[in-house]
């Protein structure tokens, strides 16, 4: 398994300008890459840190040992960030990471169901307590369902005819089933000439329903400026257009935020070289006014 690395650290704590006896919140430790970089640039800082996948946490835990003291893992969504901030008995922090989507860890476990590249059982949850899985999303929506889903979070231009293949093929219990599928409803010269594998997209689009990530995301943006202390700062990493879409108006059109990057943050060519997974990073900074 490949060990996660950070995306655009550098960038990220710059840009997040963080103080030296600040309050942090990670909303998605992962591997804890970003936290550790945090931490090392700002030695009295307190990072509050969540993720809803145990695994995570769990390894996270471990590479934060030396930080015992300046760090609070959570096991929750940062869909309920406010609430948890508050419980905490803490009123408002200096600022907010999101690095959004899957981690390595998850997209290399064979067992989860993220990656196309093993078979396995349809489940790509994040957490794993939650009842809805891929394999609900593929086997029990209805076919108008699947192709919204396929179309609007996988971009997907075969969408249509990919979601009526699905309905047709069913059951389909695994994700070189899906594959198999996926493959039948692309016509082969389509297939061959993209960029990324052909299945990309759908395994996308699934994922985002399974894990209820716009919605989380827009819950994240909404209540952020209830927990940013005046000029506190917002960084979020994205992977996709649409999340980018999300976070760049939601910038834009707040009146309690100001747009620090004028232009979207992405990784440089070494970046990209060294770590080809940042290759889609897109990061976004606002400051609470
Ligand atoms: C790209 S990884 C983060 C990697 C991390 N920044 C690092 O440096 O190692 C994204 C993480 O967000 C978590 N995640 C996804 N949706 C979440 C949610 N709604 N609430 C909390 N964590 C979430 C995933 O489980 C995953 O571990």
């Amino acid at each position: 398994m490949q060990a996660h690395e950070p995306v655009l650290t550098a960038e990220l704590i710059n840009l997040l300008s963080p103080k030296k006896n600040g309050i942090y919140i990670d909303c998605t430790v992962g591997a804890a890459g970003h936290i550790l970089a945090l931490l090392e640039y700002c030695g009295g800082c307190f990072v509050i840190g969540m993720d809803v996948d145990p695994v995570a946490l769990k390894i996270a835990e471990e590479r934060l040992s030396m930080y015992k003291r300046s760090v609070k893992l959570i096991r929750a969504s940062y869909a309920n960030l406010k609430s948890i901030v508050r419980t905490l008995g803490i009123d408002k922090v200096d600022g907010i990471i999101a690095d959004l989507g899957l981690s390595s860890i998850q997209l290399d476990d064979p067992d989860r169901g993220f990656s196309f590249r093993y078979d396995s059982p349809l489940d790509m949850r994040m957490n794993p307590d939650q009842t809805l899985t891929a394999w609900n999303v593929v086997n029990e929506y209805s076919e108008e369902e699947l192709y919204r889903i396929i179309k609007e979070y996988g971009e997907e231009k075969f969408a249509r005819r990919i979601a009526r293949q699905i309905v047709k093929d069913r059951p389909i219990n695994t994700t070189g089933e899906l594959v198999r599928v996926i493959a039948k409803a692309i016509p082969p010269k389509s297939r061959r000439s993209r960029n990324r594998h052909f299945a990309t997209k759908v395994f996308q689009a699934i994922r985002i329903e399974v894990n209820k990530e716009l919605e989380n995301l827009k819950i994240l943006l909404e209540s952020s400026h209830q927990i940013l202390k005046s000029r506190g700062r917002i960084a979020i990493i994205s992977f996709h257009s649409l999340e980018d879409r999300m976070v760049k108006n939601f910038f834009r059109e707040s009146p309690h935020l100001k747009v620090i990057t004028k232009k979207v943050v992405v990784p440089s060519e070494d970046e990209i070289k060294r770590n080809p997974r940042s290759r889609s990073a897109r990061l976004r900074v606002a400051e609470r006014v």
